[in-house]
């Protein structure tokens, strides 16, 4: 009891402290290897197959009786540190080993105090607002009795059209390792054994961002050099930085699902990569392997599963009923059990859960503190990419005394939270509309009509009002954009226009001839063309969190300057996608100056000389490109210089550049060194980001940067499945986005 008491004390004290950077800890101790396998030579069968069966805490009386029995290893989504610990005390003292429950949630960008969404957040190229996030979330999180949490989301995608989209952090394997590293970092702190830390959940391995059609659940067909070159990548990362648990996908991959694919499960990770951690299915993963068609009852699917190597079944509970009966008939080994109970107990004792298994409730003091919201809103500053900026709209100039504030997200504190929300308060979100009121002070008059009630709403009965009011004001500013519903798991479009009748809203602002200013809330690229023409300026704020109103204000009125940039191609036209800026360059490259369809001529004949890998309708480029964002201020980019310009395998590129601030306003840029493998025994991408860093620079300053690029950064998986760098000429580019740049070239020697 005195234990207990003294551990919630110290907790507290803890909570107390500011977020602070920390590395995960994990090397295998022998300690804890010898206290896994006493306790596994005291297990029985049922009771190591408990461990692999984990629950939801929906059917509150089963999970009880099941954990009695010893019969469960964790549970999913108590968010009462009560409720938690009546569970835990019958784990702990009415079970046979008294073996304690971990208590998983998914805690995705945030627990009370929203962070942007993770697209948002990759697009402030700033690894340390994805860690000082997760770092929150995770203090919030545990103190309502949370230990493990299922995120970082580190798949890439291509495809808007797929809602989760929204969870990753885009395209870009370097970025999206990463953003996915810091994460973790963030959630499990500097020991996992720290009642503030919760165990982090790399997913979806793997492949899952590649869904066919952006269709969620789909197929998917990664070749393996595919795989490890671009998909695998950011797994690897998390794996080496510790993630203590990975998730598997729903996808098949060329026809295996993915939580019963043993090249996945086995030879990459565990015999590639040493993983030592914890591998869960996703969400009845495994019982749905009966109807992809891969297994013919439960009992088969359950046998694969195991077999590949997923350590633990998420709710379909077909390990607890039928492995007991596969081990009789000797089709799963008693090692393949054991090693799966050994990485589970693993976990628990590295979380500490032996010696603490019960959670003090602290939820009031942890949520919601002061200085979360403030960390939540300096990552919403961050997060907004400024795509348009006409006559120097934006900031809001002193000679605007009037604002029509309008859209139907101007003031909807639910929908700016963005998807993957399960216990953020709307009460909490401060809206643009809040916001800019109180900015706006007595100066300002700030008119307000919503002219719409939600992204969806086909109504344009509120129109005539808002042009009236438009009419009196100096500026307009209007939120579209989509609902927090509109993205996420299962929520997939096919269209990716705005949503109801908000581009017609914005069409009629324009009439009027008033400065249009578009801020944009989504949850992933939008097919914005239209807009972004009638609008004089346009921010894509993502969903930018409960501090998302305060960020704008500060942005639109130029108190902070814009910084982030596209994690992620935006497309012009649906029928573009995937469109990605890493892509292979095929034989027939475009130029940009094909005939298309307003200037091939009536009746021309049909031929393909000269013809390029194009649209005839939408050409060959996006409406913006990866890495893209303006400031309120410019940036120039001169003197490039490499350190040679021949480079064996074991040296570092050093490459220098002066980055120049040409404008009137301090700002921060975004800095991208891009490479090309120009020829290597299979194609490579015509550009990929090697590193990237944000400098703040003052108003007409210049800064001499100097960045290094290790040439084995240059490794990938060649023609004979080798990770290794081939010998021949590259090129190299340093700009502020994957389009434009200073070029240089080098030659890499045997
Ligand atoms: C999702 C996972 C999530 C799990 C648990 C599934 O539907 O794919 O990402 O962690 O549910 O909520």
């Amino acid at each position: 009891m005195f234990r207990h008491i003294l551990y919630y004390v110290t907790s507290v004290f803890l909570l107390l402290h500011p977020y602070v950077c920390y590395s995960t800890d994990y090397k295998p101790d022998k300690e804890t290897e010898k206290r896994i396998e006493a306790l596994l030579g005291k297990m029985t069968l049922e009771e190591k197959i408990g461990q692999m069966n984990q629950l939801h805490c929906e059917n509150f009386p089963y999970l009880k009786t099941e954990t009695r029995k010893g019969r469960v290893g964790s549970v999913m989504s108590i968010t009462d540190p009560n409720i938690f610990n009546e569970v835990q005390r019958i784990a702990v003292e009415d079970s046979r080993l008294g073996i304690p429950l971990i208590n998983a949630r998914d805690v995705i960008h945030g627990f009370k105090t929203i962070f942007p969404i993770p697209l948002g957040q990759a697009a402030s190229f700033n690894p340390e607002i994805a860690e000082t996030g997760a770092r929150i979330a995770a203090t919030e999180a545990s103190a309502a009795g949370i230990r493990w949490t299922f995120a970082p989301m580190i798949d890439i995608t291509h495809d808007p059209r797929w809602g989760r989209i929204a969870e990753g952090f885009g395209e870009d394997p370097l970025l999206v390792s990463q953003m996915g590293v810091a994460a973790i970092k963030g959630f499990q702190g500097s020991s996992l054994n720290h009642p503030t830390s919760i165990a982090a959940c790399a997913k979806h391995f793997a492949g899952y961002g590649a869904s066919e059609g952006g269709r969620d659940y789909n197929s998917t067909y990664i070749t393996e050099r595919q795989f490890r070159n671009l998909y695998l990548r950011p797994f690897e990362a998390a794996v080496n930085a510790g993630a203590a648990t990975l998730m598997t996908a729903f996808n098949d991959n060329d026809g295996i699902p993915s939580s019963a694919n043993p090249f996945l499960l086995k030879d990459v990770l565990r015999n590639e990569w040493n993983y030592r951690g914890t591998v869960v299915s996703d969400w009845a993963s495994v019982s749905e392997m009966i109807r992809h068609g891969f297994c013919e009852d439960e009992k088969e699917a359950a046998l694969k599963a195991t077999n590949a190597g997923t350590d633990i079944e998420m709710v379909s509970e077909t390990y607890i009923k039928h492995l007991p009966q596969l081990i009789k008939e000797g089709k799963v080994s008693m090692e393949t059990i054991d090693n799966a109970v050994r990485n589970i107990l693993r976990l628990k004792f590295r979380l500490g859960l032996f010696e603490h298994p019960y959670i003090a409730d602290q939820r009031k003091e942890t949520f919601y503190r002061p200085d979360f919201l403030e960390a939540a809103q300096t990552a919403a500053e961050q997060s907004a990419v400024l795509l348009k900026n006409e006559r120097g709209t934006l900031p809001i100039q002193s000679n605007i005394k009037t604002i029509l504030v309008t859209g139907p997200l101007a003031d909807a504190p639910h929908e700016q939270l963005g998807t993957w929300v399960f216990d953020g308060d709307a009460s909490y979100s401060q809206t643009p509309l809040q916001a800019l009121r109180r900015i706006s002070g007595d100066s300002i008059k700030v008119l307000y009509a919503p002219g719409l009630n939600y992204s969806r709403d086909t109504a344009t009965s509120q129109f005539n009002k808002v042009v009236e009011l438009a009419r009196e004001a100096d500026l307009i500013l209007a939120f579209v954009g989509e609902e927090a519903i509109l993205s996420g798991e299962a929520h997939c479009l096919a269209n990716l226009n705005l949503q109801g009748a908000q581009s017609r809203l914005l069409h009629r602002l324009s009439e009027t001839g008033k400065p249009l200013v578009t801020v944009v809330m989504a949850g992933r690229p939008l097919t914005i063309g239209r807009e972004v023409n009638i609008s004089d300026a346009l921010l894509y704020a993502f969903h930018p969190g409960t501090m998302g109103g305060p960020a704008l204000a500060n942005l639109l009125f130029g108190k902070v300057v814009p910084s982030g940039k596209l994690p992620v191609t935006f497309p012009k036209e649906t029928g573009q996608i995937p469109i990605y800026y890493n892509h292979t360059s095929t034989g027939r490259p475009a130029s940009g100056s094909e005939k298309n369809i307003f200037t091939i001529p009536v009746g021309a004949e049909q031929t393909s000389l000269g013809n390029t890998s194009f649209y005839l309708d939408a050409g060959k480029d996006p409406l913006f490109p990866f890495g893209y964002g303006l400031s309120y201020t410019t940036f120039a980019y001169s003197n490039l210089q490499l350190s040679s310009t021949q480079y064996t395998r074991n040296e570092v590129i050093i490459i220098t550049f002066d980055l120049t601030n040409t404008g009137k306003t301090d700002g921060t840029e975004i800095a991208q060194l891009y490479f090309r493998d120009l020829a290597a025994s299979v194609t490579r991408p015509v550009k990929e980001l090697a590193a990237f860093e944000r400098i703040h620079l003052k108003a007409g300053e210049t800064r001499h940067i100097r960045m290094e690029l290790p040439v084995k950064q240059l490794s990938f998986w060649n023609y004979a499945m080798d990770y290794c760098v081939e010998p021949g000429k590259f090129d190299l580019w340093i700009g502020g986005n994957s389009r434009k740049g200073l070029k240089a070239t080098f030659n890499i020697t045997q």
